[in-house]
């Protein structure tokens, strides 16, 4: 899979597609290609069925958009973030979108359906860059209620006192808390990297439920 980028936000909603072409069969093979091309870059569900002049492309699509959003001054919550990327594109319908915290905004919050929080331990707590985010994110608290949500905290221990100040305020959202984060201890092994892979996707598949509940 490609490494999650930092991009401008793209977010589609639930849609129904229903895109019918009339072309010259000699066409047909490079409209073919394109189509398939943007189902792989968007993680998007279409059926796609071949006419005889012609391609006719009907879906529903379901892509739920999870945002990474994480402090990491000298790379190792970083090395995490990108691993709960990775794990959200593992999900059928679910695309991550990583975003370093001071770039972030609340809008990023609000819009986004779902959310991983990750900082490194600084002094027992989360990184004063996130705690100014969350501060700010008071704001609009009612907004993000029930959204689900995940932390994880690199530290140079093993203590949890950093994930535990990200889920207290978590809890203070009204977020819903879907599993257990994932706390890395020194430079991230393939074990905790793996574990924040299995915290992306368990968030996207809570996503893509909650999506699928109010969406009917
Ligand atoms: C100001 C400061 C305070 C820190 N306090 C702690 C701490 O209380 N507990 C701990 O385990 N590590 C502490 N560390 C170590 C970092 O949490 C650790 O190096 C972390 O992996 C850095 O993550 P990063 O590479 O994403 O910046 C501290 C580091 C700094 C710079």
């Amino acid at each position: 899979m490609d490494a999650p980028t930092i991009t401008p936000r793209t977010t589609i909603r639930m849609a129904s597609v229903n895109i019918a072409l009339s072309l010259p069969v000699s066409i047909l093979p490079e409209i073919y290609r394109v189509v398939v091309m943007s189902i792989i870059q968007d993680n998007v569900f279409l059926k796609i069925y071949m006419v005889k002049y012609g391609i006719s492309v009907r879906g529903r699509f379901c892509l739920v958009e999870v945002l990474v959003v994480y402090y990491s001054r000298t790379g190792r919550t970083e090395a995490l973030a990108r691993a709960v990327a990775e794990g959200v594109g593992r999900v059928e319908g679910a695309k991550a979108r990583l975003v370093r915290v001071d770039y972030a905004t609340i809008e990023d919050l609000v819009s986004c359906d779902a959310v991983a929080f990750g900082s490194p331990n600084y002094f027992g707590y989360m990184a004063g860059l996130m705690k100014h985010f969350f501060d700010v994110a008071w704001s609009v608290r009612g907004k993000i209620a029930g959204k689900p949500a995940v932390a994880f905290t690199s530290g140079g221990g093993s203590s949890n006192s950093a994930l535990l100040s990200i889920e207290r305020i978590m809890e203070a959202f009204r977020m819903e808390r879907v599993c257990d984060g994932v706390v890395s201890s020194g430079i991230p092994g393939e074990e905790d990297l793996e574990a924040c892979r299995r915290l992306g996707e368990a968030l996207a598949r809570a996503a893509i439920e909650r999506v699928k509940v109010s969406r009917g």
